[in-house]
């Protein structure tokens, strides 16, 4: 097991807020999620901080799901490579309190990479097959490093659902599949991407999109726009929804990491033939040294409204 503390990550000032309990320890959040059990239902958002407006819609969906809900915000060092972003992912911890406060959370827990991977420890969960493709593929190791902390969580805290965003689908499948497979007791829930009005979907690595970047970068929903409209007109052919929308983000200006359609639950490609009446379009690229995400559930997801090139 690499060593998940190098390298460590910049230590965020403790803020405490009136209405929101802020715990650090792992213990503390067993015990606020204890006495929160007796209120009622709980839920957990896991998040790694840098919370936007998707943030805040999945706290409100976990509000109606739940009697209170606890946030986490932790840049969980496994999932991220040797050569990723580590280093430099947005910490905002003041305002991600305050933003949790508004939204209505009960308890965030805040804890350091020392106290989620104790010293000797070599544990890690890994699901197969449905974390393999796409992004298991470009990041290796990613949905190992995942599915441990969020084991982790759910084992601190026993939560009754837990809120997760359908921008990164094929990590909510890879929670799904593991928490059945591990007779979790908990229900795992999708929140649809929240976008900017030009389609952009939001991202906490939006910040780092330069003027001209963030302008190539609508060439993303743009292109899941546009297979959207060809599967609606009845177009099935795998092969040609995904060299277009592939050609839609290469003639921007990004670099394509992967445009693949998939089955929406296994997450296996499809890379010829016929794709059926619902299928998963995800795609990743760079604008710049910056990595984007988007997805759509295509016969199931709206298409997002973008703005023409
Ligand atoms: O989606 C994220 O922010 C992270 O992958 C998660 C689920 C909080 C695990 O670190």
């Amino acid at each position: 097991v690499p060593s998940p503390m190098a390298p460590p990550p910049a230590t965020a000032p403790r803020v405490r807020t009136e209405a929101v309990q802020v715990v650090a320890e792992p213990e503390g959040l067993r015990a606020a999620a204890d006495a929160l059990r007796d209120e009622g239902r709980v839920a957990l958002v896991p998040t790694m901080g840098a919370l936007h407006r998707g943030h805040v819609a999945l706290i409100e969906r976990a509000r109606e799901l739940a009697t209170s809900v606890v946030v986490s915000i932790f840049v969980n060092p496994t999932q991220f490579g040797p050569r990723e972003d580590l280093d430099k992912y947005p910490r905002t911890l003041d305002a991600d309190l305050r933003a949790c406060e508004a939204a209505g959370a009960r308890c965030v827990f805040t804890p350091s990479a020392s106290a989620m991977y104790l010293p000797g420890e070599s544990t890690r969960v890994r699901v197969s097959g449905v974390s393999e493709a796409l992004c298991g593929a470009s990041r290796p190791g990613h949905f190992e490093g995942v599915a441990t902390v969020v084991t982790k969580l759910f084992a601190l805290m026993g939560p009754s659902v837990a809120v997760f965003g359908r921008k990164d689908y094929q990590q909510l499948q890879v929670i799904r599949r593991f928490a059945r497979d591990l007779f979790l007791p908990v229900e795992v829930v999708g929140v649809p991407t929240v976008r900017e009005p030009d389609g952009l979907a939001l991202s906490s690595r939006n910040v780092f999109l330069t003027e001209p970047e963030r302008r190539a970068a609508l060439a993303i929903p743009r292109a899941l726009g546009h297979a959207a409209a060809r599967f609606e007109a009845g177009e099935r052919d795998a092969s040609r929804l995904s060299k277009e929308a592939s050609e839609g983000l290469a003639s921007a200006g990004l670099r394509v990491d992967y445009v693949t359609l998939a089955d929406p639950e296994s997450v296996v490609p499809i890379t010829s033939g016929a794709v059926g009446d619902r299928c998963l379009l995800a795609v990743a690229a760079f604008a710049g040294t910056t990595r984007l995400i988007d997805n759509l559930v295509l016969g199931e997801d709206a298409a997002p409204r973008a703005e023409p090139s």
